[in-house]
């Protein structure tokens, strides 16, 4: 006794290299022993010893069932929220011309610093709900809108918070060299100094799991995001970078060359970019929210990540001045729509290899001995759930063996 059984069920398992598009089983059973499967495939196939130890029994109504759905970048945690950037954007200014007269990050790291730990979670629960309903089990939340070693800390703090208070994996991300701060205008690379300073701080305080950057024109070059990246390594912590978002500035080989999780943005990745990140097998996280919502054209180059083999990831960037998106779901939807994406790929997306962006491999698929996280959807094939606009067909979601 003691397991858990789900039956009356399609389950797509996600595995890679499955016979079956989506790893595909039809009349399936999925068994879980604590927050582990225990067992899981063709219902004709359970070995009639552990049906045997089934206590709990559920039937699924015929619901799919897909891994837990894994959010792999976003900046959750932040104060307020730039609607009047919108506006001003409609009006013809361009989002690098509001970063550059002191808008954009900095309006929200204004925001973020003045705000009490209890405000900011308060902001944050409405973004993070909305994840939850649509069957989100494992959530990456940055920093990089405190800049400054007390609100960094209080942003971690309250991601980590949220993960204490939600059924929800929280992964935390250092994004200390997102912006320069204004007080260190003109001294980037002594606030590169002050970046490192909080990492060791922060890390010691066991507040950190990865480590990102920014590295664009209005951002960190290069050169200063490898300082970043090699004190992150010291410290034994994985990197990952927002990498040619707005221009090819050659991040994503850095990245590469620091063995990076993932590359995220990439619409101006080239092609000696998405070689070494196959090379390095570090991840495409690819943001449609932000692609969207900055009205970009350049579509990353989702045929050379396909022709070099590099894993495809898709996420919300869920932030205020680029994607205030609170829907994984509709980010699938605009992987294929906006990017081209198979409804296969997209899924993938915010799960095998989400999993694989956060450096994670005990998800993002079903198979024995990984964690039971997954959820039931009303639908009768994969595809809908790339399909729909605005549609939760979330019925359940299980969190580490229990419904939530
Ligand atoms: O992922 N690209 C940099 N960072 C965020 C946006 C930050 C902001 O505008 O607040 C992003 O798009
Ligand atoms: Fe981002």
């Amino acid at each position: 006794m003691g397991l858990k059984l789900w039956t009356h069920c399609n389950v797509a398992s996600m595995q890679a290299g499955a016979d079956q598009p989506y790893g595909l089983m039809a009349d399936a059973a999925l068994v879980v022993e604590g927050e582990r499967i225990a067992w899981v495939g063709p219902r004709s196939d359970l070995p009639a010893e552990l049906l045997s130890r089934c206590g709990e029994q559920h039937d699924a109504q015929g619901a799919l069932i897909t891994p837990g759905l894994i959010d792999c970048h976003t900046h959750l945690v932040h104060g307020g929220d730039r609607a009047q950037e919108f506006e001003q954007r409609l009006n013809g200014a361009t989002y690098e011309d509001i970063a550059r007269a002191g808008g954009g990050i900095q309006s929200t790291v204004r925001a973020t610093r003045s705000a009490t730990p209890a405000r900011l979670q308060a902001q944050a629960e409405p973004r993070l709900k909305p994840l939850l309903s649509e069957g989100v089990t494992t959530l990456e939340i940055k920093s990089g809108y405190g800049l400054a070693l007390e609100s960094e800390r209080k942003m971690l703090q309250v991601a980590r918070a949220l993960g204490q208070e939600y059924a929800v994996d929280i992964r935390t991300t250092f994004l200390g060299a997102h912006a320069l701060p204004t007080e260190f205008a003109g001294r980037a690379d002594d606030y590169v100094d002050e970046v490192l300073s909080m990492l060791q701080v922060l890390h010691g305080e066991g507040l950190v799991d990865a480590v990102d950057g920014f590295c664009e024109r209005i951002a960190f070059s290069p050169a200063q995001i490898a300082r970043v990246f090699a004190a992150a390594q010291s410290l034994g912590l994985p990197v990952k970078l927002h990498a040619e978002q707005l221009s090819d500035s050659g991040g994503a080989q850095l990245a590469a060359q620091h063995g990076a999780l993932s590359c995220d943005h990439l619409e101006w990745l080239s092609e000696d970019g998405a070689c070494a990140m196959a090379a390095a097998n570090s991840v495409a996280v690819l943001l449609p929210g932000a692609f969207y919502f900055l009205r970009e054209t350049k579509v990353p180059p989702v045929e050379l990540l396909r022709r070099h083999g590099v894993p495809i990831a898709i996420s919300t960037d869920c932030n205020p001045g680029t994607s205030p998106c609170s829907s994984l779901l509709l980010m699938l939807n605009m992987a294929c729509t906006l990017f081209r994406l198979t409804p296969e790929e997209a899924l993938a997306g915010v799960t095998r290899h989400a999993a694989q962006a956060l450096g994670l491999r005990d998800r993002g698929v079903l198979a024995t001995g990984l964690r039971a996280d997954f959820v039931l959807w009303d639908v009768q094939r994969p595809a809908q759930l790339a399909y729909g606009l605005g549609a939760n067909p979330c019925m359940q979601t299980i969190f580490k063996g229990t419904p939530r």
